[in-house]
C-alpha cells in the first residue's frame, strides 16, 4: 500500500529494498515516520510503532486511523483553493506574521484535514513557515484521487499501530528489545544545513542518534545521504552504498529476503522455537492455512503451482 502524502525525503523509491532486509522481529519501530512509506509497504508485524516529532503530522495519522469518515467528509466540502490554502496556512501558524487574535479552537479532525489540504497543495508538499501554494491547473485535485474505500483500507492498515509524537531518543528507550526491528530515516546531514522540515535536526542530533543506536539491543536499519562524516561516525557498523547518493547502515549483516521475501524466513525460529511452528512468521498469527499457490516469475511469465502456508491475518505467504 502507498502512503497518502508526499514528504520531503520520503522513501517511496527505496522502500522495497529496505523492506527486503528487515530482520526477524516481533516489534517494528519507525522513529522518523514522515509519510511512512516503509510502514505502509511492509506486512503487518505483531507490534508496530510509528513516530515523528512533528505533532501536526502525527495528529493527521491518528485522525486517519481513528476518524477517517469525518476526515473525508471535511475534504469533500473543500475544493482546491489558493485563498483557502493561505487562510489555513495563516490560521495554523505557517506564515511569517501570524495575525493577532486568530482563534485556535479547531478540534483534531479539522486540524488534520486542514494540514492534509496544505500538504497536498503546498510546493513539494513542504508545510512550514512560508509554505507556498502550488497546484497544477490541469490536475484533478490531489485528494480527490483517493476514494472512501481507499481511506478505509488505510485506516484498517493503521489499526493497532501505536502512533506517537516523541523525540527519537526516549522512543528508542521505550521500545527497544532484542526482538525489535527499527527503521530510521532521520533528516540527512546537509552541507548548508537542513531547510526542508518544520523540525530539522539541530547541532549534535546526528551524534545523539549515533550514541543512542550504539546502545540498542534490537536490529536497526538506518538511511542516510552518502557523506564522509556520517560514514566515519558509523565506522563500526555495516554500511551499504545504494548508489544515487544513498547509504544504508545496519548493526547486523543484512540478507535480502531473510524475513519478508523468499521462501522460508531464515532467521525466524517460530514463536515456540520450532521451524515447523504453524505461527505466521510475519505477524505471529496462528490463523494460517496450508494451501497451493500459483507462483509467477515476473517478466518471464512462467508460472507453476506450489504448496505453502498463507496467513489469514496479514496475508503473508511462505513455505
Ligand atoms: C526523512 S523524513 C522521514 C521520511 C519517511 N521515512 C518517509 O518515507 O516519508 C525525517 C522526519 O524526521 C522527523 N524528525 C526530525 N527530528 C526528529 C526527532 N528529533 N525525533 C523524531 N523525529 C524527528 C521530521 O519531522 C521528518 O518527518
Amino acid at each position: 500500500m502507498d502512503s497518502f502524502i508526499k514528504w520531503m525525503g520520503g522513501k517511496s523509491q527505496l522502500r522495497d529494498y529496505i523492506i527486503s532486509i528487515i530482520p526477524a522481529h516481533r516489534t517494528y519501530v519507525e522513529p522518523f515516520g514522515g509519510a511512512g512509506w516503509v510502514l505502509m509497504g511492509k506486512p503487518i508485524s505483531p507490534v508496530e510503532v510509528f513516530n515523528d516529532i512533528n505533532a501536526e503530522l502525527i495528529n493527521l495519522w491518528t485522525v486517519i486511523r481513528d476518524h477517517s469518515g469525518a476526515f473525508i467528509q471535511w475534504l469533500d466540502k473543500h475544493p482546491v483553493s489558493e485563498q483557502l490554502f493561505y487562510d489555513y496556512a495563516r490560521g495554523m501558524g505557517y506564515t511569517r506574521e501570524v495575525p493577532e487574535g486568530i482563534p485556535n479552537l479547531q478540534g483534531p479532525i479539522e486540524r488534520a484535514a486542514k494540514y492534509y489540504f496544505l500538504i497536498k497543495m503546498a510546493f513539494n508538499g513542504i508545510v512550514r513557515e512560508g509554505a507556498s501554494f502550488s497546484a497544477r491547473p490541469n490536475d484533478r485535485p490531489p485528494f480527490m484521487k483517493f476514494y472512501a474505500t481507499e481511506w478505509a483500507r488505510i485506516a484498517e492498515r493503521l489499526k493497532g499501530v501505536a502512533i506517537l509524537a516523541r523525540d527519537f531518543e526516549p522512543l528508542l528507550g521505550a521500545y527497544d528489545s532484542p526482538r525489535t526491528a527499527i527503521y530510521l530515516d532521520p533528516p540527512y546531514l546537509l552541507p548548508n544545513g537542513d531547510d526542508y522540515y518544520e523540525y530539522p535536526f539541530k547541532d549534535g542530533d546526528h551524534d545523539r542518534l549515533r550514541d543512542a543506536l550504539g546502545n540498542v539491543q534490537g536490529k536497526f536499519i538506518l538511511s542516510y545521504g552518502k557523506d564522509r562524516t556520517i560514514e566515519d561516525l558509523y565506522g563500526d557498523f555495516e554500511i551499504i552504498d545504494l548508489g544515487e547518493g544513498e547509504i544504508i547502515i545496519t548493526n547486523f549483516k543484512p540478507v535480502k529476503g531473510a524475513f519478508y521475501r523468499g521462501s522460508r524466513p531464515r532467521e525466524y525460529p517460530g514463536r515456540d522455537g520450532n521451524w515447523d511452528s504453524p505461527n505466521c512468521p510475519y505477524c505471529g498469527s496462528r490463523d494460517v492455512k496450508y494451501s497451493w499457490e500459483r507462483v509467477t516469475i515476473p517478466n518471464k511469465g512462467r508460472s507453476w503451482i506450489q504448496c505453502g502456508f498463507k496467513c489469514n491475518t496479514c496475508l503473508g505467504v511462505y513455505r
